[in-house]
């Protein structure tokens, strides 16, 4: 496909939710309340917002501009940048760390979409609090369920993709975003009015100084990552689709503002109706397990007495997840399948298909991993832990180092300043601070989380 044939977004603010989809997701309600619960509550929030200011917002703006100027997938985007050099080698990397993150991802949200339709059936009714781990354990090793609902959950992201970035991406986020934003709404104002609810508040809330570490910083970094999609292109990807006159530094902070806004209201509510339920919990048992073996029973006993509520959250709860998850999949998958197309030169549906067939192949070995496979370990993890370990910590931190030193040192100052002011268009006074992040603190930050993670200080 030649350039002249690309798709943009239709609107800014298709943009900037179809941007928001991709950092909103299993990250933000799933593991970010974990990652709080575990490393002293408010303290964590407070390091986390602090990531996100100074690393993940002018990192986003790099991926950004980068995406914007070449209007290329993110290994294209090197190349043009940096004809002939290694560089092109951080695209490439991005692309794998897409292929990687997909391939796991999209088992955990065929467990949401699972939860949904159990949610539906009202299977959670009656049920005690001992069933719920039995239950999970139960689908989880059933090889074919959950190989069948990744593979669902993969088809569905296929077809998105292959409608392309208007009609398909930016549509799809500009119906589900919304309707993601009135159910965190709703489902929030049910578990803070819960009896109770203030000491899951102070659960979350806190603040735990003493928990403030090397290790814990290292993780919110992580997390903060993670959560905005940061560090494999992907944001790039989106942003190849913005039009001329997208302002490049507010979007990043909209996007950044949503996605830190959803996790914060995750935790909202997760904690109040988990004690609600009487839970007592200690920091040391929350764990992934939070989701699909607590929150399951945790509906049937805050709102015991009123069954319909208790359907009626735990159905939209998981439906919930299961959009935020599919935002997220769509991005991942836009990824590759831009990279395999244009580089490659296959049209869009033959590069997605391609794409799906090779992720779900991957993604189904990922999904064996909790039943037969379960004893296959490779440094003593599982094909699914392995993934989740080496994406997360280290191609997502060394793809962002290294987007952070490319556009700090190596590339041309005029072309950084001419996207992030729209050619002069825009004042963008904080252009120098930004630079100077990218220059010296994000790179060395990073380096930080890089080497904590591997255990080397
Ligand atoms: N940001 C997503 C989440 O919080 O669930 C996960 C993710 C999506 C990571 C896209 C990386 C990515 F490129």
């Amino acid at each position: 496909m030649d350039n002249n044939a690309r798709e943009n977004f239709g609107s800014k603010i298709g943009a900037v939710l179809a941007a928001a989809g991709s950092a909103v997701g299993l990250g933000n309600i799933w593991r970010f309340p974990i990652e709080v619960g575990t490393n002293g509550g408010a303290a964590f929030i407070i390091v986390y917002v602090g990531c996100v200011l100074l690393l993940g917002i002018p990192i986003m703006m790099s991926e950004f501009l980068i995406g914007r100027h070449t209007q290329a997938n993110t290994a294209g985007a090197y190349r043009m940048l940096a004809p002939g050099t290694p560089w092109r080698w951080v695209g490439r990397l991005g692309v794998l760390s897409g292929f990687v993150i997909l391939s796991y991802y999209s088992v955990v949200a065929g467990w949401t979409a699972e939860y949904t339709v159990l949610a539906i059936g009202n299977s959670f009714d009656g049920k005690s609090a001992a069933d719920f781990p039995q239950i999970f354990s139960r689908f989880v090793s059933n090889p074919w369920l959950s190989v069948a609902w990744m593979l669902a959950f993969m088809v569905i992201t296929h077809v998105i993709v292959v409608r392309g970035v208007k009609s398909g991406i930016e549509k799809f986020s500009k119906l589900m975003m919304p309707a993601l934003f009135v159910i965190l709404i709703v489902l929030a104002v049910c578990s803070v009015t819960l009896p109770g609810a203030s000491q899951g508040l102070e659960f979350l809330l806190k603040p735990d100084f003493s928990k403030i570490t090397g290790t814990m910083v290292l993780r919110a970094m992580g997390q903060a990552f993670f959560s905005l999609s940061l560090g494999l292109g992907c944001l790039c990807t989106y942003a190849s689709y913005f039009n001329r006159e997208t302002n490049i530094g507010k979007t990043a902070l909209s996007v950044s503002l949503i996605d830190t806004m959803v996790a914060i209201m995750s935790g909202f509510i997760i904690f109040p109706a988990v004690f609600n339920a009487g839970y007592m919990l200690d920091r040391s048992d929350i764990g992934p397990s939070l989701l699909f073996i607590t929150m399951p029973n945790v509906f049937g006993q805050a709102f015991g007495n009123m069954p319909v509520l208790a359907y009626a959250v735990s159905v939209l709860f998981y439906f919930l997840l299961m959009l935020a998850a599919l935002t997220s999949t769509i991005s991942m998958h836009e990824v590759v399948t831009a990279y395999v197309s244009e580089e490659f030169d296959m049209n869009r549906r033959k590069a997605a298909t391609v794409v799906t067939i090779a992720c779900s192949v991957v993604g189904g070995l990922c999904a064996l991993s909790f039943g037969p496979f379960e004893g296959v370990k490779i440094f003593g993890m599982t094909l699914f832990d392995l993934f989740d370990y080496v994406a997360s910590n280290i191609m997502l931190p060394v793809g962002g180092m290294l987007i952070a030193i490319f556009t700090g040192w190596y590339l041309d100052k005029k072309v950084v300043r001419d996207e992030i002011t729209n050619n002069g268009s825009l004042r963008a006074r904080y252009l120098p601070v930004v630079v100077f992040i990218l220059k010296y603190i994000a790179p060395v930050a990073i380096a930080c989380i890089l080497f904590g993670q591997l255990g080397l200080f």
